[in-house]
C-alpha cells in the first residue's frame, strides 16, 4: 500500500462522520426511542424535579412526571423532602391527582381512603383491623432516591442511582471549572422572582440541541445578541468561550434593553462579573448564571414530540421581598425562551420528513452537539445492532 505526501495545510484533519452528521429525523420522532430514552435517561439518571422551598411547609406536595411515573415530592414533618411513587398500594390508584397542594398530617387515597403519613408509612385504612393478614409496613409507599442541590430537589428512579457527586455537580464543574465558580452565586439561597411554563411542541433533545449550541443566536436572539454581542459570533459560551459570554461596553445589566439589573451577588468573583454562564446538566436542566441573577430550566418531557420547560427566574431575596420590578431582567430570557421554542416547534414536524431521513449537518460552531448525540446512542446501547437502529 502506499501513500501519497500531502502537505499538513492543503489536508484539513478529517473529523468523525459522527461529528458531521445530525441524528436521523426518526430519533425525534420514534415512540419507541422515547420510551427508550424514558427507561434508560429519565428513568435512570438524577432529574431535577422541584424547587425545595416551593414545598416550605409540612404536607406541602408536587407532583411531577419523571420518565413514565408520576413522583411525588413532599415535606415531612421532619422538615425532611420525600420523594414517593404517586401509587397508592392498594389498587394503584394515582394519589395525589393534583399537580400541587397541601395536606395537614396524611395523603389519603382518594379511591378506597387508604392513608400513608408524610413519610410514607401505611397509617390507616377502612376496616384495616379485620384485614389482619395485611402487613401495614409492607404497604407503605414506594420510596424515590432524592438529593437537594441549589435549592432543587433532584429524584432518580433507578434502584441503584449513579453517583450524583460525578454526573449532577461534575458536570456543572466540568463548564465552570470548578465547584466554588458555581457556589458563589449562593443558588440555593435565592428567591424564586418569576416563574414561567411554557408547552413546547417538540422533543426535548432539540431543545438541548438548540440551547448547547449559539450558531442560531445572531439570526433569532436579537435581543440578547445585543447584550451579549460575541453571541454573534456564533460561539456557543459554555463550550468555546470558556471564561463566560462578556456584557457589550455599554451594556448596564442584563435587561431586555441593556439597563441597569439588580446588585451583583455578593459571592461571585471579580471575573464573574458581567459575564453570562451557562450549564447543562444532562439530561433535563439547563442553569444560566449572570451576575444578579440565575435562571434555571427543568424539562420534563411528555411525548417524543412534546416536553413542559419549567423556568424560573431566581434573585437575591432583598430583591424578591423588596417588591422589585423584575421584569425587564425576566423579559430578556422569556424573550429567548419563546425565540429558541418557536424554532424547536418550527423543526419537530420536519424530523418526520424523507428530507431529514438520513438527518442533517453540524457545522463547526456546533461540533459540540456531536458529543451529546454520542452520548445519547451509548445510553441507549448504541447505533448499529443496538435496539435504537431503525427498522425499515
Ligand atoms: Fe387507593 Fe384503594 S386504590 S385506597
Ligand atoms: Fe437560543
Amino acid at each position: 500500500m502506499t501513500t501519497s505526501p500531502v502537505s499538513p495545510a492543503a489536508a484539513p484533519t478529517p473529523l468523525p462522520s459522527s461529528l458531521i452528521s445530525t441524528l436521523p429525523g426518526h430519533y425525534y420522532t420514534d415512540p419507541e426511542i422515547f420510551r427508550q430514552e424514558q427507561e434508560r435517561l429519565f428513568e435512570s439518571m438524577w432529574i431535577c424535579a422541584v424547587r425545595s422551598a416551593d414545598l416550605a411547609k409540612a404536607g406541602a406536595f408536587r407532583t411531577v412526571q419523571v420518565g413514565r411515573e408520576s413522583v411525588l415530592v413532599t415535606r415531612s414533618r421532619t422538615g425532611a423532602l420525600r420523594a414517593f411513587l404517586n401509587v397508592c398500594r392498594h389498587r394503584g390508584a394515582r394519589l395525589c391527582t393534583q399537580e400541587t397542594g397541601e395536606v395537614r398530617r396524611a395523603l389519603r387515597c382518594p379511591y378506597h381512603a387508604w392513608t400513608y403519613d408524610l413519610d410514607g408509612k401505611l397509617i390507616a385504612a377502612p376496616n384495616l383491623a379485620r384485614m389482619p393478614d395485611v402487613d401495614r409496613t409492607e404497604y407503605g409507599l414506594v420510596r424515590v432516591a432524592l438529593r437537594e442541590w441549589l435549592g432543587y430537589a433532584w429524584v432518580c428512579l433507578a434502584d441503584e442511582p449513579p453517583s450524583f457527586e460525578e454526573t449532577v455537580v461534575g458536570a456543572a464543574v466540568e463548564r465552570l471549572g470548578d465547584a466554588a465558580a458555581v457556589e458563589r452565586y449562593g443558588i440555593q439561597d435565592l428567591a424564586l422572582g418569576r416563574r414561567v411554563s411554557y408547552d413546547v411542541r417538540a422533543n426535548w433533545k432539540l431543545i438541548v440541541e438548540n440551547f448547547m449550541e449559539c450558531y442560531h443566536c445572531a439570526t433569532i436572539h436579537p435581543e440578547l445578541t445585543d447584550v451579549l454581542p460575541e453571541f454573534a459570533g456564533g460561539y456557543a459560551a459554555q463550550y468555546y468561550v470558556g471564561h463566560g459570554a462578556a456584557f457589550g461596553e455599554e451594556i448596564r445589566g442584563f435587561t431586555i434593553d441593556g439597563s441597569e439589573g439588580f446588585g451583583r451577588l455578593p459571592e461571585i468573583a471579580e471575573d464573574q462579573d458581567r459575564r453570562y454562564y451557562a450549564i447543562t446538566v444532562k439530561p433535563t436542566v439547563f442553569v444560566n448564571l449572570v451576575p444578579d441573577h440565575v435562571i434555571l430550566h427543568r424539562m420534563f418531557p411528555l411525548a417524543e414530540d412534546r416536553t413542559i420547560v419549567e423556568c424560573d427566574w431566581l434573585y437575591a431575596p432583598e430583591v424578591v421581598e423588596s417588591g422589585a420590578d423584575v421584569s425587564k431582567s425576566v423579559e430578556l430570557f422569556h424573550r429567548v425562551n419563546t425565540q429558541d421554542f418557536e424554532a424547536c416547534e418550527r423543526t419537530q414536524p420536519a424530523m418526520a420528513s424523507r428530507a431529514y431521513r438520513g438527518g442533517g449537518v453540524l457545522v463547526p460552531t456546533e461540533h459540540h452537539l456531536g458529543m451529546f448525540h454520542e452520548w445519547l446512542i451509548g445510553m441507549l446501547g448504541g447505533r448499529d445492532g443496538g435496539s435504537v437502529h431503525r427498522r425499515h
